[in-house]
């Protein structure tokens, strides 16, 4: 007999993402089944009929009935900056009259605005604005989450960034990965172009990795942001701090983003809305993950989804992310990247669910947790719903009644339907 201090049954599917690839069958899952847990991890997973015979609930442990529903790990949100203060409310105005997020960001405005305004909060301020954002995430069913710097471009005010992502982590559930945009753009202060880089490398990093803050450095490659040469010098710094490498590429213009992702061995390739063919069998034969963000894709009003489809088909692995941040995806919908992940970036439901969960613990390095299965985390959600299908198809609405993390019962909405559709 198993012990456990948590059983969750009457699952109509327990979704275990425990399958090898992101197709249909890496979904896994077990009809009527359970999951049971101890300590904060995954004991036991398995048909419902087995339960009884196979695990035994410790004294005060708890039971939650799933009610039919699905039972499926909590989403890994791959890419967020949800460290920000100010909003940009009207530069979506703006946008939606016809100005460009690039002219913005030329003019002084766009992410330089929040930088103006991140520098002038302080470190508990950013915490208050993000854990109202990760709350929002959090009812969503995500259970672990990747924060960016790149608000700050000042060696102090991205630590404050970073600090305050770790102080996130003390005061709320959902764990978090950091990681350092300090190429995010070229603040107008920065004097000597290179300077500044050489600088942001030589004095940041070294305090990161002396605190633990990040497990990845990201540079924004982009016309008026940053060069490949430019990310060529980061990563080899990032490397030579043990710290991974992540790129924002070929987003709003096709820059050979892909195959330099691969050239450096990155662990992930973001946004990809302009890859090309070779792109795609660069990203391929180096085995960089392609995190999409398809919700920045809606809101930029962009020409073109990432090719997901051709990602997929091609075997290159996939990641999620709501990209919450304030200029270019101002939404903590995950549900919402879910569906746009399907009808976007042509994804089946199962392919989007697996690249939310399994996906994106794989792209963050993190071997614990993305699937259900004994041994790992036990972050885990209960959704009011009869499929993954039904999740896609249900969009921009949380279905999540329970969410548990490490164990825990963190979040409950008790008046969401037990098994919609
Ligand atoms: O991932 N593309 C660059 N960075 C963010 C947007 C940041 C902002 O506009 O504030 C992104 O989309």
């Amino acid at each position: 007999m198993i012990s456990a201090d948590l059983i969750l049954r009457g699952a109509g599917q327990v979704i275990t993402c425990t399958g090898t690839s992101g197709g249909d069958a890496a979904l896994a899952p077990i009809p009527d089944g359970a999951v049971a847990v101890r300590e904060g991890s995954i004991v036991w997973v398995g048909p419902e009929a087995d339960l009884d015979r196979s695990v035994e609930l410790l004294p005060g442990g708890e039971v939650i009935d799933a009610a039919g529903g699905l039972v499926a790990p909590g989403y890994v949100d791959a890419h967020t900056h949800v460290v920000f203060a100010g909003d940009r409310a009207r530069e979506f105005s703006l946008r939606c009259a016809g100005a460009s997020y690039q002219e913005l960001l030329a003019a002084g405005g766009g992410i330089l605005a929040t930088v103006r305004a991140t520098r002038a909060a302080s470190e508990e301020e950013l915490v208050q604005g993000a854990a109202q954002r990760l709350a929002r995430l959090l009812s969503e069913g995500v259970t672990t989450c990747e924060v960016k710097s790149g608000y700050g471009l000042t060696v102090a005010d991205e630590l404050k960034m970073l600090r305050a992502v770790r102080a996130l982590g003390r005061v709320q559930p959902i764990g978090l990965v950091g990681t350092a945009l300090p190429l995010h753009a070229l603040p107008p202060d920065a004097g000597d172009r290179s300077a500044w880089i050489e600088r942001m490398l030589s004095e940041l990093l070294p305090v990161v990795v002396e605190e633990g803050l990040a497990r990845f450095v990201d540079v924004f490659v982009e016309k008026g942001a940053f060069t490949p040469d430019e990310a060529r010098q980061v990563a080899k710094a990032a490397k030579a701090h043990g710290l991974g490498v992540r790129l924002h590429v070929d987003q709003l213009t096709a820059g050979g983003g892909a195959e330099l992702a691969a050239e450096l061995g990155a662990a992930t390739a973001d946004h990809l809305e302009e890859i090309t063919p070779a792109g795609i069998e660069a990203m391929a034969a180096a085995g960089v993950t392609a995190t999409l963000l398809p919700v920045s894709t809606l809101y930029l009003k962009c020409p073109r989804y990432a090719p997901g489809r051709a990602l997929a088909d091609a075997g290159v692995r996939l990641a999620l992310g709501s990209n919450c941040n304030p200029g270019s995806a101002m939404s903590e919908s995950y549900s919402l990247a879910l569906s746009l992940a399907c009808l976007g970036n042509g994804l089946s439901a199962a392919e989007a669910f697996y690249a939310a969960t399994a996906g994106g613990a794989a792209a963050l390095g993190l071997e614990d947790r993305g699937q259900i299965a004994p041994g790992r985390r036990a972050d885990l959600v209960v959704h009011g719903a009869s499929s993954v299908e039904h999740l896609a198809w249900h969009m921009a609405a949380s279905h999540a009644r329970v969410v548990v993390i490490g164990g825990r019962v963190v979040h409950r909405a008790d008046h969401l339907p037990a098994r919609c559709g």
